[in-house]
């Protein structure tokens, strides 16, 4: 195994990752020079966009529907829920669905919610799922009523095998900055074409504002929907979703989330939002929550104690998990936060072979070693990471672009089970071919979109159990 350091990112990143790193010592009050140009500096570089920015625009019409957002809505991809939010009143919760764009023969009646949260109250949010779609075709769909009615387009996923190739575009921690938008556009432009979107979870950022102002969760619903209405977006729950703040009487942690972003728990036999599975194409996409209980006897450690032995590596080939706090990062932004939940699952994962984990939380970019740390006894002092052939590689892909700025403080010297890491904001994808190969990619937004700034062939771990170069 080789280990380098981080490749250097190019002028413009480095300088970029300087400033945010002036920044944010000054911030916490640690730094003594550079504090007033770094903070202009900041102010352009880690900045969300204003209220009024184009991304943000609201659709023209009285009770326009806006924020059209679709996800998986069944364990098999034949199922879709389809969310949307009307302003002014309840209006239409049918969709209108259909294989020709101008002959939408079908529909489905979805249900409305609504939610406050301390003095601001939501729109109507629409939740509908539509079922029994056809696999690998072109449904053309409709929200909204008259002249406000707005259509929109998504392809299926084809039916469940081993070897039907499949493209999973990698977005965290995205926010609404001006790199988010960046990001963005260049998971849209990525040449690969990213059929459905993993998103390792925090994204609106709404509650970095004053009273968590939740008019930028409708913000951010507006900004992602060129993308989140035509291709199912994946969800995880992050720590910004959390939304828990007492002192102003809101005591219900994922309020504003659990409201929006539905997913399709229930098929997988769990019992909560934050915790599920589904089925993609050649893909078993694993769902976990850092921000529930997971400790022995919690309802998400008996899910997924039961969850991955029905795993059938010979249907599905690629076994993904998706978390929000990694369980290895080298960054001193979170550092071992994600420990207790790696000593309560890692043996699994290895047991399971399970492929690849992403997971966001730290705003950079980290790939490991495929590496397991489960010898340890507590008296053999085996607690130091290993390689082995049967761990899934870690990801760390919370370099989405919001408002925070980047994280860009490593712990030196880079430890063995770190193999990349660059502070820089981007996306991946994993671009599954068949049931041996799968290849992955990393694009920071500096560059090009067809650049990749690090890249790696996967094998299966279950069919193809080779080291990989
Ligand atoms: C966001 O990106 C899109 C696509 O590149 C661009 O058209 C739009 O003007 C950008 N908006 C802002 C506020 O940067
Ligand atoms: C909510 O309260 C905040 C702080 O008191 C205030 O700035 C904001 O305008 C209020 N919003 C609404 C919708 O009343
Ligand atoms: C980086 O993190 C370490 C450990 O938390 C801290 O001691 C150091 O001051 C940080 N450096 C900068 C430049 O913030
Ligand atoms: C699987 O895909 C890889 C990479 O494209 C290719 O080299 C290999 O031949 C494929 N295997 C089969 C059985 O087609
Ligand atoms: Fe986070």
């Amino acid at each position: 195994m080789t280990h380098s350091w981080s490749n250097s990112p190019p002028a413009a990143a480095a300088a970029a990752a300087l400033v945010v790193a002036v920044a944010l010592a000054a911030f916490s009050g640690g730094c003594n020079a550079g504090t007033t140009s770094a903070f202009v500096r900041k102010a352009q570089k880690a900045v969300d966009m204003p209220l009024d920015s184009d991304v943000f625009r609201v659709p023209p019409g009285y009770n326009a529907p806006q924020q059209v957002h679709i996800t998986q809505g069944d364990h098999d991809g034949s199922a879709m829920i389809v969310s949307w939010v009307t302003p002014d009143e309840p209006g239409s919760s049918l969709v209108f669905y259909g294989t020709s764009e101008n002959h939408l023969k079908f529909s489905a009646k979805g249900k409305v919610y609504r939610y406050k949260y301390y003095n601001y109250t939501s729109g109507y949010i629409h939740h509908c799922t539509i079922r029994k779609l056809e696999h690998d075709t072109t449904y053309y769909y409709a929200v909204g009523v008259g002249h406000t009615l707005r259509k929109f387009w998504f392809k299926t996923s084809p039916k469940v095998g081993p070897d039907v190739p499949y493209t999973f575009g990698l977005i965290g921690d995205l926010g609404q900055s001006f790199d988010s938008n960046s990001t963005l556009t260049h998971y849209q432009s990525n040449p690969t074409k990213g059929q459905t979107v993993l998103f390792v979870g925090d994204l609106s950022y709404a509650d970095n504002y004053p009273y968590h102002d939740n008019v930028r969760w409708d913000t951010w619903g507006r900004f992602t929907e060129r993308s989140a209405a035509f291709q199912p977006w994946i969800w995880t729950a992050g720590n910004h979703e959390l939304d828990f703040e007492p002192d102003i009487g809101e005591t219900v942690p994922f309020k504003p989330y659990k409201h929006r972003y539905h997913v399709p728990y229930r098929a997988s036999g769990s019992t909560s939002p934050f915790w599920y599975s589904i089925k993609r194409a050649s893909a078993y996409i694993i769902v976990l929550a850092s921000y529930s209980a997971y400790g022995k006897y919690t309802p998400q450690y008996t899910w997924l104690e039961a969850e991955l032995p029905k795993v059938n590596r010979i249907e599905t080939p690629w076994l993904i998990v998706l978390m929000h706090s990694p369980w290895y990062n080298s960054y001193n932004y979170h550092y071992m936060e994600g420990e207790s939940m790696r000593v309560m699952y890692e043996k699994w994962f290895v047991d399971y072979k399970v492929d690849v984990v992403f997971a966001g939380h730290v705003h950079a970019y980290e790939r490991s070693e495929r590496i397991s740390n489960i010898a340890y006894k507590i008296v053999n002092g085996a607690c130091d990471p290993v390689p082995d052939q049967s761990a899934p590689v870690y990801i760390t892909i919370g370099d989405g672009g919001n408002q925070e700025g980047l994280a860009n403080n490593m712990t030196e010297p880079q430890p063995k089970y770190s193999a990349f890491r660059e502070a820089s904001f981007g996306h991946a994808m994993f671009d599954i071919k068949n049931r041996t190969h799968a290849y992955y990619a990393w694009h920071r937004n500096q560059d090009g979109h067809a650049v990749e700034a690090d890249k790696m062939w996967f094998n299966n771990r279950y069919w193809n159990l080779k080291e990989e170069s």
